[in-house]
């Protein structure tokens, strides 16, 4: 038997027509948008070059000059906090001949390609262009070229940018799920600590997938999320054009309790009993999903390499109080040394999936009403493939 044809973009679309809607008729995705690689070139364009894509919390650049780099489909990016205080994002390709200008995180005081020296503001500008005279004029230079920059929002301190400069502002997409995670005022929280992995074997969303639906919780992380349980679940509403799926998560234990094989942890102030039992799992598509518990929350970065190699960063954020505990670098420890328990089975089921899908047998499944955040997602995901096609040019000189 040979190897199972992927279908045309267009055929794929059009079958994923079938993955939105009720969840008793609803199935899950064509394999074909997840192995082909022709599929994610499509998708580069009408997803990732057209949506609002999160790329950090505030609290990751602090100061003027503090900077983080990230590549999302071919695009290297630059967060930087300037002078100002203010937060830019930037693109990292020098205006010159195209030199990355940097692929790390660090802080400095401007941006120097290391290749010709051409030098940058932290907000972009050009100041400096060694030897480019008599033939050119350096003032002239300075006023024409600066670092292309994106237009950003800031969404309760979760950075995010977009290169589409017609996108909608995020902000109106995302308020429904605005109720439910304010609360737990992420703005004021801290990443404390980043874990980066990176060649996973998957498609970025089967990460996004596994990520939204609860069936597999009782199953994958049988032992682990018995204080979370399935069937406590209650998903959010998912409105026409909606930039956002997330649900609740009633918990059994509530937020500071002590939880068997959990570190405990000081709750954020002034929440009510009932936000104290719940979790809030949120998707902000493509690279946003994120566990917001009472006392913390899991924030995680899913980037794209290829059709099927995917890199996750985990941000782990806390209330600033928690930070100034005794052994707060205990409990750190003890909660980033959860990856192995609750995050690796996730990651090893993204793999058999991903190699299930490129299979000649990959199935479109039906879906469990514990999946019923699938649908909402492909309905996220149809709406940017039939806008595919747009001109992607959102950046400014
Ligand atoms: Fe950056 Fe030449 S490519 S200075």
């Amino acid at each position: 038997m040979s190897a199972p044809a992927a279908g045309s973009v267009a055929d794929l679309c059009r079958q994923a027509h079938e993955s939105v809607g009720d969840i008793g008729s609803a199935r899950s995705l064509p394999a074909g948008v997840y192995t082909s690689p022709e599929f994610y070139e499509f998708e580069k364009n009408s997803v990732f070059r057209s949506s609002w894509l999160y790329l950090c919390h505030e609290s990751q650049v602090p100061e003027p000059g503090d900077h983080l780099a990230v590549t999302v489909a071919d695009e290297p990016l630059l967060v930087a906090r300037d002078h100002d205080g203010r937060i830019n994002v930037l693109s990292a390709v020098c205006q010159h001949r195209g030199y990355v200008i940097t692929d790390c995180d660090g802080s400095s005081k401007r941006f120097r390609c290391p290749y010709h020296a051409w030098t940058y503001e932290l907000d972009g500008r050009l100041v400096a262009a060694p030897s480019m005279g008599p033939a050119h004029d350096l003032d002239e230079l300075r006023r024409t070229i600066a670092l292309p920059k994106l237009r950003v929002e800031i969404w309760h301190g979760l950075v995010f940018a977009t290169l589409d400069a017609d996108a909608a502002p995020l902000a109106p997409t995302v308020a429904d799920a605005d109720a439910a995670i304010a609360p737990y005022r992420l703005g004021d929280m801290v990443v404390a600590e980043t874990v980066t992995i990176r060649d996973l074997p998957f498609n970025w969303k089967n990460m996004q997938e596994n990520a939204l639906e609860e069936y597999h919780t009782s199953y994958i992380h049988k032992g682990f999320h018995e204080n979370v349980p399935a069937d406590r679940v209650v998903h959010g509403a998912f409105p026409p054009g909606a930039g956002a799926v997330y649900r609740h998560a009633g918990m059994i234990i509530g937020g500071g309790e002590p939880v068997p094989g959990r570190p405990t942890l000081p709750v954020v102030e002034g929440l009510t009993e009932q936000e104290r039992h719940h979790f809030v799992f949120l998707a902000v598509p493509p690279l946003l999903f994120a566990a917001i518990r009472p006392d913390g929350a899991k924030v995680f970065r899913i980037v794209p390499q290829s059709a099927g190699l995917t890199t996750l960063t985990i941000q782990f954020l806390f209330p600033r109080p928690t930070l100034e505990l005794d052994d707060f670098d205990d409990l750190l420890r003890q909660q980033v040394a959860m990856i192995d328990t609750i995050d690796q089975p996730d990651l090893d089921s993204n793999a058999r999936v991903y190699a299930g899908l490129r299979s000649s047998f990959a199935p479109r499944g039906q879906l469990s009403p514990q999946e019923s955040s699938l649908p909402q997602f492909n309905r996220w995901l149809l709406d940017r493939y039939e806008g595919a096609g747009r001109p992607a040019a959102g950046v400014s000189a």
